[in-house]
């Protein structure tokens, strides 16, 4: 695959998760998707388990995944789905999940997320909470899984990124809030910078077949903005004065949130590809400084591979 050339598929915003993954047998195939019990984790796991995949909820409450294993209890063909407990914003529930994995891993889906948290939290650890969830959790995630996708030969690890990445260069000098006032929408922005990243820097595993993109889902309503406040919705004109949602043309479904996600972790259509940013199932376009108006796209500072290698630099650091 020529990695300059931007990558198109046949689908579009609208398509779901259904119209992508149409055709492709999963039987065999073993995932996980954290965060998956709910919003666009959930609707990843049913089209994923629906193909006939394996699949684990990983989720920091197991019994919120009831009603989906109940679900695909219930319908033959489909693949087993589990659920298992992490916090990925708690290192050592991290490497517990990670120790008990037994065999290959095809399918990584980076999916969990907080945002907007109001106030500065901290982890055991003393990482700020959204840098913590969203981006150095599954970090840990996937090194301590490393061995088991390198024994699937082919495996694909899916990060759930943000079009919020491009407010938020990741800030080397001072990435935990600790010198700097915390800004709970900068603190997500850079958390989903990390993300894109993180799928860049993983091009050292290509040799071990490991294949790594990030994306960004759309728009959803989800439990994901329960930390947005009305006046906030009600200034990003997603509120009316009555506390209504006011649906805008571009936002989605789940099932189409997902479709992005469904499309990188099992279509033929992307196979090899790696270290890329896609949106609305297409690889997204980089937007130049003076495109700042632009909707959509991805920034350079989430591409750039200097900034990729340091960052896993600085990651590996501090999950040891
Ligand atoms: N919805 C959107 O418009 C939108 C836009 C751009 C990007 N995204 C991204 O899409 C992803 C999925 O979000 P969503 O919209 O589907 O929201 P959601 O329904 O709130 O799902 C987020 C999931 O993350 C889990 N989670 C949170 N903290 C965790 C932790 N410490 N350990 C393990 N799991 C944890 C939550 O589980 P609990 O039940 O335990 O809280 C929940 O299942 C996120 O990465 C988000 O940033 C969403």
């Amino acid at each position: 695959m020529n990695s300059t050339v931007r990558l198109t598929t046949p689908f579009h915003s609208h398509s779901t998760t259904s119209e992508v993954i149409d055709g492709v047998d999963l039987v065999g195939r073993r995932v996980i998707v954290t965060g998956g019990a709910s919003g666009i984790g959930a609707a990843t796991v049913r089209a994923l388990a629906t193909a006939g995949a394996e699949v684990t909820i990983a989720t920091r409450n197991p019994a919120s995944a009831e009603p989906l294993l109940r679900e695909f209890a219930a319908i033959s063909g489909a693949g087993r789905v589990r659920a298992e407990a992490v916090d990925l914003a708690d290192l050592s529930s991290v490497a517990a999940f990670a120790r008990g994995w037994q065999g290959p891993l095809d399918v990584l889906v980076a999916n969990a997320g907080i945002m907007a948290i109001p106030d500065r939290q901290v982890t055991a650890e003393g990482w700020e909470l959204q840098l913590a969830t969203n981006y150095l959790g599954h970090f840990a995630l996937a090194v301590g899984l490393l061995g088991h996708l390198r024994a699937a030969g082919n495996a694909r690890i899916v990060v759930v990124s943000s079009g919020a990445h491009r407010n938020a260069p990741f800030d080397f000098d001072d990435p935990q809030f600790v010198h700097r006032p915390y800004d709970r929408w900068a603190a997500y922005g850079q958390s989903k910078t990390a993300d894109v990243l993180f799928a860049v820097g993983a091009r050292r595993w290509a040799t071990d077949g490991i294949t790594a993109n990030a994306l960004n889902p759309g728009w959803i309503s989800t439990n994901l903005q329960r930390h947005v406040d009305d006046a906030t919705m009600r200034a990003l004109g997603a509120m009316d004065e009555d506390g209504n949602i006011i649906e805008k043309p571009y936002y989605k479904t789940a099932a189409q949130g997902a479709a992005t996600s469904v499309l990188l972790a099992a279509s033929p259509l992307v196979e090899g590809a790696t270290g890329r940013y896609f949106e609305d199932n297409q690889q997204a376009a980089v937007v130049l400084p003076d495109q700042a108006d632009r909707v959509g796209g991805v920034a350079p500072h989430a591409l750039d591979p200097h900034a990729a290698d340091r960052l896993w630099e600085y990651a590996t650091r501090t999950i040891h």
